[in-house]
């Protein structure tokens, strides 16, 4: 399969996205032109270092390497300060470049590293997990977690290249490709009814090792996200779509206390059969709706509502974390809803009341004790 190549069209920012396979074997060609030196720092994670540091081709590249604790904690002001430690240490200057090799995690904490580095150095993504593939290594969101809250301290930085290896999928956890998964089943559900068509009848493929299936999910993710990031950068508008089943699915990390029982593509699974439901509940879509995304969802084995019963036991604490919403304005809430498949929209100052009582629905559904 030749690499095929998605550019982000963001005029003196814009970049490609190359997607293939066995791309790490290449890694120095596809970087070389995106570098002004051969000095590079190389941000990963233990797992991913561990499997990859002795395949990833750098060959003539004057590399150091930052290797990293695995998880969420990672994305903290500590990691921070050691990851632009190794870069001083190394001696890059502003036009070097500081090359995030990992999952999310890493790809938000290098990209806020690079962001503030000198006043901002280059910076490449090579996303190893589908979650990373699809959605956080391209649009430029990068940040690291304060105690008041997650992803709260950042910025908009894009990276110069995004290279996407399939090959790099296969030692990926099962649990961590479903989660990758719910968030390239959200752009079927947000915008291409023809997508999510498309992925009910080849979705099993991606989740069962399919490369070409896989890189074409992976092209049609990464085209949406680059068109709907070309139009609205820094989310002022039409990026908030990106944010389908975000708004319930961050309330019920929050619930969950982000300890890895709930990884962040399940929650966004939940939530995005909550948005929906929602919806129905509101008479914006059609019940249909509702249960095929549901039966799509148990097909593959993703997150449902159903799954994550302890959650709902208080509603009020759901919508307690709703209200910290990053999309929120005035004190009101903001929600991503739908009119159908593929026909998501913006909703601001949603009613508060509909919300309090469709999670007031779950919870007795629940967790009565009739
Ligand atoms: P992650 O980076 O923690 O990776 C998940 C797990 O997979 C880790 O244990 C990691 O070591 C392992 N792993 C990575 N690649 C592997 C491989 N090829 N083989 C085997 N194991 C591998 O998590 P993630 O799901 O990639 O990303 C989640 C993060 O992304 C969250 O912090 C979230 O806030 C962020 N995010 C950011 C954006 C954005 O637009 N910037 C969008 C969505 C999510
Ligand atoms: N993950 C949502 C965005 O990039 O806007």
């Amino acid at each position: 399969m030749p690499p095929i190549s998605v550019n982000v069209d963001l005029g003196p920012r814009s970049y490609d996205i190359v997607i293939g396979e066995a791309l790490l074997g290449k890694a120095a060609k596809f970087m070389s032109p995106h570098l002004a030196s051969n000095r590079v720092v190389i941000v990963s994670d233990e797992t991913v270092a561990g499997l990859y540091r002795d395949k990833i081709n750098l060959e003539g590249l004057n590399a150091a390497w930052a290797v990293l604790p695995v998880g969420e904690q990672t994305k903290s002001f500590e990691t921070l300060q050691s990851v632009l430690d190794t870069m001083f240490e190394h001696g890059l200057e502003r036009n070097d470049a500081v090359i995030a090799f990992g999952g999310g995690v890493i790809g938000d904490l290098t990209g806020f590293a690079a962001s503030t580095y000198k006043r901002g150095c280059r910076f490449i993504q090579i996303p190893t997990t589908l979650l990373s593939q699809v959605d956080s290594s391209v649009g430029g969101k990068t940040a690291i977690n304060v105690r008041h809250g997650k992803n709260l301290v950042g910025a908009f930085y894009q990276p110069k290249l995004v290279l996407s290896d399939m090959s790099v999928l296969s030692t990926l956890p099962p649990r961590e490709l479903k989660a990758g998964y719910a968030e390239i089943v959200k752009y079927g559900l947000l915008g291409d009814a023809v997508f999510f068509d498309w992925l009910e009848t080849h979705g099993h493929k991606i989740l069962g090792g399919d490369t070409s299936a896989t890189a074409e999910a992976v092209r049609k993710s990464c085209e949406t996200k680059a068109r709907i990031v070309a139009e609205d950068e820094q989310e002022r508008g039409a990026r908030a779509l990106l944010n389908l089943g975000h708004t319930f699915g961050h309330a019920l990390e929050a619930e969950a206390g982000y300890g890895g029982d709930l990884l962040h593509g399940e929650a966004v699974s939940a939530g995005m059969e909550m948005a929906f439901e929602f919806s129905a509940r509101t008479g914006l879509c059609s019940g249909q709706d509702v249960v095929r995304v549901q039966n799509h969802f148990k097909a593959l084995g993703l997150t449902s509502i159903s799954d994550l019963t302890h959650l709902f036991a208080h509603p009020e604490n759901l919508l307690g974390h709703m209200d910290q919403d990053k999309k929120n304005e005035h004190g009101a809430l903001t929600l991503i809803l739908a009119r159908a498949i593929g026909e998501a929209f913006v909703q601001k100052k949603a009613d508060r009341h509909d919300v309090s009582n469709y999670l007031q629905y779950l919870s007795l559904k629940f967790h009565s004790t009739n």
